[in-house]
C-alpha cells in the first residue's frame, strides 16, 4: 500500500516518522510526489557520503509501500525496482551525464531507468552492452554463475518510446567496450552489472575510468563477488571520491 494512502499511522510509518521526518512529511504534505522529492533528497545525500546503510534501509521501507520510489512511467517495474534500479535512475537525474554506458543488460531493468532518467532530463544517450547469449554460466569465486533471462528476448522491458536515446551493442564487453570508448573519447557516468569476474570486472573498470570525464561517476554492482573493486579503488582512490560502497554496491566520482 502505497505510504499516502490509509493506515498512515500504523506503527511502521510511525517508525519511519521517527526516523525520517522529511520523507513522510513529504508523502503526507503532498503525496507521491511528495514523497519523491524527499526520496530525491536522500539520494542526493547519498551521493554525497552520508550515512549509507540508514539511506539503504530507508529507501528498503520506501519500496515495501509501492509507488513511492518510481515515477509513473516505471510502473511496470514493479517488484523489479530494487536499491540499484533506484540508484541508477537518481544518479542519472542528480548528475545529468551526456553520455552513458553500460555492461549487463539482461531483461532491461537498468537500461529502461537510464533511458528514463534521460528522457527525464531532456538529454543524454546511452550505450548498452550485452554479451547475448541466454543462460551463459560463467565460473566465479563463489562457483558457477548462470545470467537468466527472465523472457527469451534480451532488453524486453526496454519501452520502445525510449529507445531513439539508445544503442544497443551486442558481444563480450571485453572487445566490445574498447571499440566503443576509443569512438566516443569521453563518457560520464559507466555501470557495470555484465560478467562479475576479476578478470572482466578489472578490465572494465580500468579501461572506462581511462575515459570517464572529470566529476563522472563509475559504479558497479555485486562488487562483493571477488576483490576486483577493492584493488580497483586502492589504484584509482587519489583521483577519486568514493562515495558508496555497500555490500554489493560502489560507487566513485572522478575528480
Ligand atoms: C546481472 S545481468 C544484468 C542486469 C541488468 N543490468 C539489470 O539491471 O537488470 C548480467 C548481464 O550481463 C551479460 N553479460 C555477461 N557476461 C558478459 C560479458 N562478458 N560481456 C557483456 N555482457 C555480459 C549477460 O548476458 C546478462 O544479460
Amino acid at each position: 500500500m502505497p505510504l499516502d494512502e490509509k493506515k498512515p499511522f500504523s506503527l511502521s510509518n510511525m517508525q519511519l516518522f521517527l526516523r525520517y521526518p522529511g520523507l513522510v512529511f513529504g508523502v503526507f504534505k503532498d503525496g507521491k510526489t511528495g514523497g519523491m522529492r524527499a526520496l530525491f533528497n536522500l539520494v542526493r545525500r547519498m551521493l554525497s557520503q552520508t550515512d549509507l546503510v540508514e539511506i539503504e534501509n530507508c529507501l528498503h521501507a520506501s519500496l515495501y509501500r509501492r509507488d513511492l520510489i518510481c515515477p509513473n512511467s516505471l510502473r511496470s517495474l514493479n517488484g523489479s525496482a530494487n536499491l540499484w534500479s533506484i540508484i541508477i535512475y537518481y544518479l542519472c537525474r542528480i548528475t545529468k551525464p551526456e553520455i552513458v554506458v553500460e555492461t549487463g543488460v539482461l531483461s532491461g531493468r537498468s537500461t529502461t531507468l537510464v533511458l528514463q532518467a534521460l528522457r527525464d532530463n531532456n538529454r543524454g544517450f546511452l550505450y548498452s552492452i550485452d554479451i547475448g547469449i541466454p543462460n551463459r554460466s560463467y565460473k566465479t569465486n563463489a562457483g558457477i554463475h548462470a545470467d537468466k533471462y527472465e523472457k527469451e528476448e534480451l532488453a524486453w522491458l526496454v519501452p520502445e518510446e525510449l529507445k531513439k536515446k539508445w544503442q544497443l551493442l551486442i558481444g563480450n564487453s571485453r572487445e566490445v567496450l574498447p571499440t566503443l570508448l576509443s569512438r566516443l573519447q569521453k563518457l560520464d557516468l559507466f555501470l557495470h552489472d555484465s560478467e562479475h569476474t576479476y578478470e572482466t570486472m578489472t578490465f572494465e573498470f580500468n579501461l572506462a575510468w581511462g575515459y570517464l570525464s572529470k566529476g563522472g561517476y563509475l559504479i558497479a554492482d555485486d562488487i562483493n563477488w571477488n576483490e576486483a573493486w577493492n584493488d580497483f579503488i586502492r589504484k584509482v582512490g587519489e583521483y577519486g571520491r568514493v562515495n558508496t560502497i555497500m555490500e554489493t554496491l560502489g560507487i566513485v566520482q572522478k575528480w
